[in-house]
């Protein structure tokens, strides 16, 4: 794994940004504004495009090199001076050395009359991480994903497709290394059919590399000090060239949904919200079905919950999905009302035994210091104002959250119906539609249903046996004392406390794979206190525990649900008897992949077992799962979107013969 490392920028006289790594200019104040329009907007032929774009149509742009997004914020005003009110614009750009904030904020107060984007963008410009990073701008109307990283390892993870591409990064000659037929063949490989490609530069052997690649260039006249620029329309994947292969039938994706934008939700937990926030700022009309008198009364539940990176230095599926799920949330998080529904406080972890402190190291040299840095005894105590057991690591981004204010903020959107007090028993397929039924009642239908109720999604035939487990899981909460005022970050070793929300800490939590009942026990809140003594004794006496009577103690229980794996279970399912059927093969030849369609049960889809991360995973995962449904770039890497598919546990169990 490579550390991401920012920009380093020089400042000219004019006050232009220049990158020290290439040697070149982002862009230059005289005329970056006009080259930008002219080489990108004008050579893909955007005004009109945009223009064009029906009732909820969407227009999906593909960059090499964000750099200072100037050409994104220019895209995005052309956007939103000439597509209707319901369009949307998708840019995807990959970036391997994104600026600091400080250097972001310094160029774009460059462009006055982009300030109004500008503004959106630096708000939201935190936790910009290794990897894929989505942004939401404008209640859903524009979205961003970046991809972290070198252009030639990131392009292939993306799933999607491109309309229009802007080739840019720097002078060729200042650039070899990205500038090369790899690059070239994947700004093929993405391209939807009819996409448009602009770049500045007219060097020749680009130009040709660009026509091997399938994409027809022109030279066109340039703009300022370019003399010429190109502009090209992909003309399709070059006959000679090897054929793309097509991804596996289990993982490939549905076919495209054409029908009415309509979707039941059922379960109002953090997946549930979300689920059905990402689908209505898609201009779909969700019905969010849930069984009690409000949101987010399960595990959601929680008063503070902690966002918790548990990383791997091996960039697994599930640390890529925590780095890019840990991203997106921290940037919803940037709505809400900090220190009551959320804070920013920075999470410290502490290098508990002697194992710990060695994955801990390997962790430090594996990521860049702005997401975590390692921090002796005597630094972590300055940083989180208590005595503790040991040092650790420090994550500066990291916090607390109120999770139910998280779930309310989602599920507030005018597309969103609330129906409370409906449990749905039975879920019945009639026609094109899914219905939900409690008993003789039909409580709400549509042709897409989306089943985010944890494991009790066990109860209906299509999902029953998705290997989902509960666990359970008890916090307790403490009222804040004078002296516990001075903690200043959540601190975790085997459990975490939290600093007061609203005059309480919270301390947490038990895990307990056997117990089915949701009493509060004193044994688990004694468990709390004992994960909290790990942490510092010293706290401990801060919040008088050793004076308080266990039996007194207030807390909260609920069920966490989580997969064999521990990666969530996102997105389409097949139907299970079908699938053994159609794939039968694979029982007798694993390599084998037959090209027969998966068997999909038509509009269900699932987001659960979000195990013990769901602050960080559920959210990301609804916008995966709506990138599913609407055939959008995925928001995260094909092989992470694999790993969380439903369909896995049947492939595996035909796989070992099961
Ligand atoms: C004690 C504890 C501590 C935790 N700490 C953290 C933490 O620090 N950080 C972190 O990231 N995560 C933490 N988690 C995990 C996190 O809370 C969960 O991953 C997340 O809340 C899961 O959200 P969900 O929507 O999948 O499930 P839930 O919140 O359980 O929501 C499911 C919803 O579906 C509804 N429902 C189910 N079936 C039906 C039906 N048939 N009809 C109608 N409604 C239905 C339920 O009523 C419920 O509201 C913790 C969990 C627990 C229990
Ligand atoms: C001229 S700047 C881009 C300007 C940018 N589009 C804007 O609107 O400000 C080129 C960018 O490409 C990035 N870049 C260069 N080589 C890259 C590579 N191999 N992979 C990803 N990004 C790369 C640089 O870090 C730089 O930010």
């Amino acid at each position: 794994m490579t550390v991401t490392r920012h920009a380093q920028i020089d400042w000219d006289e004019q006050g232009n940004p220049h990158s020290r790594e290439f040697c070149d200019v982002y862009f230059s104040t005289e005329s970056g504004l006009a080259e930008t329009r002219h080489v990108f907007l004008v050579q893909n032929d955007l005004a009109n495009r945009f223009t064009a774009l029906p009732e909820h149509g969407r227009l999906v742009i593909g960059e090499t090199g964000f750099g200072t997004g100037l050409n994104f914020l220019c895209a995005w005003q052309l956007f939103e001076e000439c597509a209707t009110a319901s369009a949307r614009l998708h840019f995807v750009s990959v970036e391997k050395f994104p600026l600091s904030l400080v250097d972001l904020q310094r160029s774009l107060a460059l462009w006055p009359e982009l300030a109004a984007f500008a503004e959106q963008l630096l708000a939201q410009y935190v936790a910009v991480h290794e990897g894929f990073q989505r942004f939401v701008f404008d209640g859903g109307r524009v979205t961003l994903t970046l991809l972290i990283g070198d252009a030639l390892e990131m392009l292939p993870q993306l799933d999607g497709q491109i309309d229009a591409w802007f080739l840019d990064g720097f002078a060729p000659a200042k650039n070899p290394e990205m500038w090369t037929p790899q690059l070239f063949a994947e700004l093929a490989r993405l391209a939807a059919p009819d996409s448009t490609i602009g770049t500045f530069t007219s060097t020749g052997w680009v130009r040709r590399a660009l026509n091997a690649a399938g994409f027809k260039m022109k030279r066109v006249p340039g703009i300022g000090h370019k003399w010429e620029v190109l502009r090209g329309v992909f003309v399709g994947w070059p006959e000679e060239a090897p054929a793309i292969p097509a991804a596996k039938p289990w993982f490939a994706r549905p076919a495209k949904y054409a029908g009415q934008r309509k979707a039941l939700v059922i379960g109002a937990g953090m997946a549930g919200c979300t689920t059905a926030a990402s689908l209505a700022a898609r201009g779909w009309q969700v019905s969010l079905l849930e069984r009690h008198a409000e949101v987010a009364q399960e595990a959601s539940g929680m008063p503070q919950g902690v966002l918790y990176l548990k990383l791997s230095a091996h960039g697994t599926a599930l640390s890529q999905l925590i780095l890019s799920g840990f991203g997106y949330t921290r940037r919803a998080l940037e709505r809400l009302q900090r220190g009551i529904d959320w804070d920013g406080c920075g999470v410290l972890q502490l290098a508990f035994n002697g194992k710990e402190a060695q994955r801990q190291a390997q962790l430090a040299e594996a990521f860049d210091p702005e997401l975590l840095q390692l921090v002796d005894k005597s630094e972590a105590e300055a940083r989180s104002g208590i005595t503790l057991t040991s040092g650790g690591l420090f994550f500066p981004e990291g916090g607390w959250v109120h999770p139910p204010a998280l779930c309310r903020a989602h599920a507030a959107h005018a597309n969103i119906e609330l129906h409370l007090h409906r449990e749905v028993v039975e879920l019945r397929r009639n026609g094109d539609q899914w219905q939900a039924w409690d008993g003789d009642k039909l409580l709400a239908t549509a042709p897409v249903v989306i089943l985010a109720g944890a494991a009790d999604i066990k109860r209906f035939p299509a999902s029953a046996d998705l290997p989902l487990k509960r666990i359970r899981g008890q916090i307790t909460r403490l009222p804040q004392t004078e002296a516990s005022q001075t903690l200043r970050t959540v601190v975790c070793a085997e459990g975490y406390v939290a600093p007061p929300r609203l005059g309480e800490h919270t301390l947490g939590a038990s895990f307990d794979f056997k117990n089915d009942d949701l009493s509060i026990t004193t044994a688990d809140h004694l468990g709390n206190l004992h994960y909290m003594q790990e942490i510092s004794d010293d706290l401990l006496e801060r919040l008088g525990a050793p004076s308080l009577a266990p039996e007194d103690l207030q807390g909260r229980a609920a069920f966490r649900c989580t997969s064999p794996d521990y990666l969530p279970i996102v997105g389409p399912l097949a139907d299970k008897e079908a699938f053994t059927q159609t794939y039968a093969a694979l029982s007798k030849d694993a390599r084998q992949v037959p090209d027969a369609p998966c068997p999909w049960l038509e509009g269900l889809y699932i987001n659960s077992g979000h195990g013990s991360r769901g602050l960080i995973t559920a959210p990301l995962c609804a916008e995966l799962l709506a990138a599913w449904l609407t055939d959008e770039p995925l928001p995260l890497p094909r092989s992470v979107a694999e790993a969380c598919h439903p369909n896995r546990f049947m492939l595996r169990e035909l796989i070992r013969g099961n």
